[in-house]
């Protein structure tokens, strides 16, 4: 992966749309935030990029700012920590960061925002590592899409979350129309609601999610 022309946006582009793109396995997928990590910062910086923004504005809507300091919190596919920066700037203290990428954790851990790290992948098997009914939310921005977190794994992020608890997913719009989700992830997402899993609170249209991508931000409630 070429990353010689830090920030530039069809290059950042390029590199998405293969990270993305179908038929990666998960192993390239890690590989290639293991490349990305040093200038992934740089590529997709907020001004580029408001996905840790937008999640972490959900997530102070669920929590009122009494409650943050108390409230745990699960960044799914952290990265770098952007998410978590944004949360520890809103008041939040107990953040925990899931990725499998080693170096994007090892540069979120230096933000010292973080007190575990898993590095490992989610997905409809349960992490070894994680009770049920743990987390107050479970968010993620940026860590849906093709190649990257399977539909199958709302059911762990489900479970890992404590009933009353949050569910925050924020993504690129047209990654919901990618064969790994098309007709899949909404309908799964629906048929949880009427089985009464959860509640679906918010579905939000972002623009400028990334560039001029839009971007989707999804809150549910678990039962
Ligand atoms: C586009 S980055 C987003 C990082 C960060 N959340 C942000 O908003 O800057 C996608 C991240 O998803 C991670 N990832 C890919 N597949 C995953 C999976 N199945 N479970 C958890 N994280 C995954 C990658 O390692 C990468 O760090």
């Amino acid at each position: 992966m070429d990353t010689d022309e830090i920030g530039n946006e069809e290059v950042v582009f390029d590199i998405l749309k293969q990270l993305f793109s179908p038929g990666q396995t998960k192993e390239e997928v890690k590989d290639g935030y293991n490349s990305w990590a040093d200038t992934y910062e740089t590529d997709s910086n907020p001004d580029r990029y408001t996905g840790p923004i937008q999640a972490a504005m959900e997530c102070c809507e669920v929590i009122p700012e009494a409650n943050r300091e108390d409230a745990l919190v699960l960044d799914v596919a952290a990265g770098t920590g952007f998410l978590g920066n944004e949360l520890q700037l809103k008041g939040f203290r107990n953040l925990h960061a899931l990725d499998p990428s080693t170096k994007m954790l090892e540069k979120a851990n230096t933000r010292n925002i973080y007190q575990k790290l898993i590095n490992k992948f989610i997905s409809e098997e349960p992490l070894i590592q994680v009770e049920a009914d743990t987390y107050d939310i479970v968010a993620s921005s940026g860590g849906m899409g093709q190649g990257h977190i399977p539909a199958g794994a709302l059911w762990e992020m489900l479970r890992i979350t404590r009933q009353g608890g949050f569910i925050i997913l924020v993504m690129r719009e047209e990654y919901l129309r990618h064969p790994e989700y098309d007709g899949i992830l909404e309908v799964l997402m629906e048929n949880m609601e009427k089985t009464r899993k959860w509640k679906m609170i918010k579905k939000r249209i972002i623009q400028k999610y990334f560039a001029e991508k839009e971007g989707v931000a999804f809150v549910f409630k678990k039962a």
